[in-house]
């Protein structure tokens, strides 16, 4: 166990005497101590016990080109040594935001105009609610200000972009949302379809609902909507056929602005660039983070498109802009980012997400598909997870209270397999980092098929459950 040789307290002890972690229970880390991992090579990583595990998460959905890349620690080290640092307001720049930022748009979709850097996805949405707000006060709208998510989406963790958040987990604590921001419905068909309702009826109805709330509130009021293509923190949820379709028709209607959250659809995951690619969107601003380094350094982007772009560039008073952090377009992020943005285009590891992703989801079904906890196999390319239900035919929700979801995650570490657990459902993800292999596929399938099996063996000996006579 590694040790601080001056004190000789080991290094789990001073993680807990010296640090918060994030989205952890602050009481309870004391007790449980951190897991400390150490290195990495490809979706392979190593704790400080020397301990391997498969990362079948690529962490947190965004170590898309694996762990232990040189090329991308060579672009840092380089970038490091030529010149650290420089910030880029009042109209200063350096060449590697430069480059990346005309990089970004030659792969965005082609009606997206401008990027604005940041570090994190909360920031990039930050910036995003803000550029919108502007748009509308340029425009002459001010009063346009209400911003519309999901129930259950995840924006991130700044105030605006907890506010946007529609996970009752993020709000409670600090007396959020902030007036002025409303949340939809979830959109996911499996629970929320009626019994025979098609997915296309599905997603009119959802779109309706929308519109709903919308005029409830007065069209002149609301700004835009955000949503993450797939759900990320609500495990892997995909739009309903023509959902997005329904919904963009609502917001033109009614002249709400569409954020497409592509933090982590964004850069391959989907075995696409873009969600906006596979899904046939054209939102307005666009949230880029995650994949855009793979989480080597932080770098994120707030992307709008040419038709708000000319509202700014029209502005007769030259309004500033105040928004921006020192970090904004760091210039060792973006080195890291361009170097990340080759590795992928080389290797071609869009293609692999695809090809690799509809592997992952037929071997999921094929392996688990009839398992008897087995609800839902969903997601797509290499965003995937699996639902839990007591009863496959009739969608009987398994206890959420037993926690089945972290259970599984704690069976799989078991395993050697990094996994998620989510609390308040049942589920499980995959977003393995998109180099994968179907070999390796069939082991991350093999250990989970083990931890699951462990998982119904403990529910059937606690009396919890019993599979469905
Ligand atoms: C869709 C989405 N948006 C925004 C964020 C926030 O990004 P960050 O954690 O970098 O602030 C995340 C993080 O997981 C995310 O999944």
């Amino acid at each position: 166990m590694a040790t601080n040789a001056a004190t000789n307290i080991n290094l789990e002890q001073m993680d807990v005497d010296a640090t918060i972690h994030a989205f952890t229970s602050l009481s309870e880390h004391a007790e449980i101590g951190p897991h400390i991992m150490a290195s990495g090579d490809g979706i392979y990583l190593t704790d400080n016990k020397g301990d391997t595990y498969i990362d079948a998460m690529a962490a947190l959905f965004c170590v898309n080109v694996g762990y232990g890349r040189s090329e991308i620690a060579d672009a840092i080290s380089e970038q490091a040594h030529k010149f650290a640092f420089f910030h880029t307001f009042a109209g200063n720049a350096h060449d590697q935001q430069i480059r990346l930022g005309e990089r970004l748009l030659s792969i965005l979709p082609g009606h997206m105009s401008k990027v604005m850097f940041a570090s994190s996805g909360s920031e990039a949405n930050e910036a995003n609610v803000k550029l919108a707000w502007m748009y509308q006060h340029l425009r002459g709208k001010p009063e346009k200000r209400k911003i519309i998510g999901r129930d259950m989406g995840y924006h991130g963790v700044t105030t605006i972009a907890a506010s946007m958040s529609g996970l009752p987990l993020m709000h409670e604590p600090f007396g959020l949302p902030l007036p002025g921001f409303l949340h939809t419905d979830k959109g996911h068909y499996f629970w929320e379809g009626r019994p025979g309702e098609s997915e296309r009826d599905y997603s009119k109805r959802m779109a309706a609902n929308l519109g709903v709330l919308i005029e409830a509130e007065g069209p002149e009021t609301v700004c835009a909507f955000i949503a993450e293509p797939v759900m990320g923190a609500s495990a892997c949820v995909a739009p309903a056929e023509g959902y997005f379709e329904e919904i963009q028709k609502v917001l033109k209607k009614h002249d709400v602005l569409f954020i497409a959250d592509e933090v982590i659809t964004g850069f391959g995951r989907l075995g696409t660039w873009f969600a906006c690619d596979k899904y046939d969107l054209t939102p307005d601003l666009m949230t880029l983070s995650k994949g855009i380094t793979s989480a080597y350094v932080p770098l994120s982007a707030s992307v709008i498109s040419e038709e708000m772009w000319q509202v700014f560039a029209d502005d007769p008073d030259k309004t500033l802009f105040t928004h921006g952090h020192t970090a904004s377009g760091h210039p060792i992020a973006c080195a890291a980012a361009n170097a990340n943005l080759d590795l992928m285009e080389g290797e071609d590891l869009v293609g692999n997400a695809a090809r690799v992703g509809d592997y992952f989801k037929a071997q999921l079904n094929e392996r688990l598909g009839e398992h008897p906890l087995m609800g839902e196999i969903r997601g797509d390319g290499l965003m995937l997870a699996i639902e839990l239900v007591a009863n496959k035919e009739t969608k009987e929700e398994l206890n959420v209270e037993w926690d089945c979801s972290h259970r599984l995650f704690d069976l799989c570490l078991e395993e050697k397999l990094i996994s998620r657990g989510y609390f308040g459902h049942n589920s499980s993800s995959f977003a393995p980092p998109l180099s994968i292999t179907r070999d390796e596929v069939d082991e991350v399938i093999t250990r989970f098929t083990r931890a699951l099996d462990k998982l119904t063996d403990e529910l059937v000996r606690e009396g919890r459950w019993k599979p469905a006579a």
